[in-house]
């Protein structure tokens, strides 16, 4: 992998997001949220429906890496009924290295669901291990599950700012990963609830009707600051910072 912005240099993805401190100098009134994205050349998120085809190792270890420096993943409804997740750090070296920079082994898997529709057989919730929280409008409630689960509850649909303030007021969660999907991006984007944007760019055009990484409207153009960009076979992996000038 090559670092081509700020400094030209050869680095590796380890390397560079063991650069990382998002849970440092943060805010009391919610976490630092960090947004993760594969897109295509023409900016799709998914090929039939789903991201795998668009990442390459690279990339998978790029997300795997982050998972290691936060204290919670978010994930939309809609990402998990598609991708349904398992563990959120499968690798015991990767929940090593966490628990070693102070964090637990995994991190806290946060879901976003109105309707509470999951995918109660996926490995998440069935293979004992982390905990998840389970933000929804929904006053039914999940089934039981191994891994242990946790409800929050919302009138008429999620309120976004206040589940992250009462993330970090209630449990001192200072840094989340969201890695989508193109909705909850979306609404967190309008409510001006990103810090930063890990971005993927696939040396490949979808071409046909997909997802693109935003679905919703936003209330104006948001500019994006780029912190670095690096390289490898051809994929181009960015760090923006939300909030530069547009
Ligand atoms: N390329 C990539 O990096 C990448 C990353 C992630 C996802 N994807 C792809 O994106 C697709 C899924 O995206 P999606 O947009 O359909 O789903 P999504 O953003 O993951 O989830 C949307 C769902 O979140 C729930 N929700 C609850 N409150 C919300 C709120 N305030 N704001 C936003 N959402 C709220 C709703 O769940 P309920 O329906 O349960 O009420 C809503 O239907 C999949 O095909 C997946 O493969 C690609």
């Amino acid at each position: 992998m090559r670092r081509l912005l700020p400094d030209p240099a050869e680095t590796t993805v380890a390397e560079q997001i063991a650069t990382l401190e998002p849970g440092r100098d943060v805010g009391e009134s919610r976490p630092r949220v960090l947004m993760n994205f594969a897109a295509t050349v023409d900016g799709r998120a998914t090929i039939d429906g789903r991201s795998g085809p668009i990442g390459s190792r690279a990339d998978m270890e790029t997300l795997q890496r982050l998972r290691t420096r936060v204290d919670a993943v978010m994930i939309g409804a809609g990402t998990m009924r598609a991708e349904r997740y398992g563990r959120m750090v499968p690798d015991p070296d990767y929940r090593a290295y966490r628990e070693a920079s102070g964090l637990e082994h995994d991190p806290l898997a946060i879901l976003i669901s109105n309707r509470l529709e999951l995918p109660w057989d996926a490995g998440l919730f069935t293979e004992g291990e982390g905990a998840a929280l389970i933000h929804t409008a929904s006053d039914q409630d999940p089934p039981e599950t191994a891994t242990a689960v946790e409800v929050v509850r919302h009138e008429g649909s999620v309120d976004l700012e206040r589940a992250l303030e009462s993330l970090r007021r209630e449990r001192g969660i200072r840094s989340v990963l969201c890695e989508g999907g193109p909705t909850l991006h979306g609404e967190l984007q309008a409510r001006g609830l990103v810090d930063e944007l890990f971005l993927t760019i696939a040396p490949m055009l979808a071409g046909r009707e997909e997802r693109s990484i935003l679905s919703n409207p936003l209330p104006g153009v948001i500019g994006l600051e780029l912190a670095w960009l690096l390289e490898s076979g051809g994929e181009l992996f960015a760090r923006y910072r939300v909030g530069g000038s547009a």
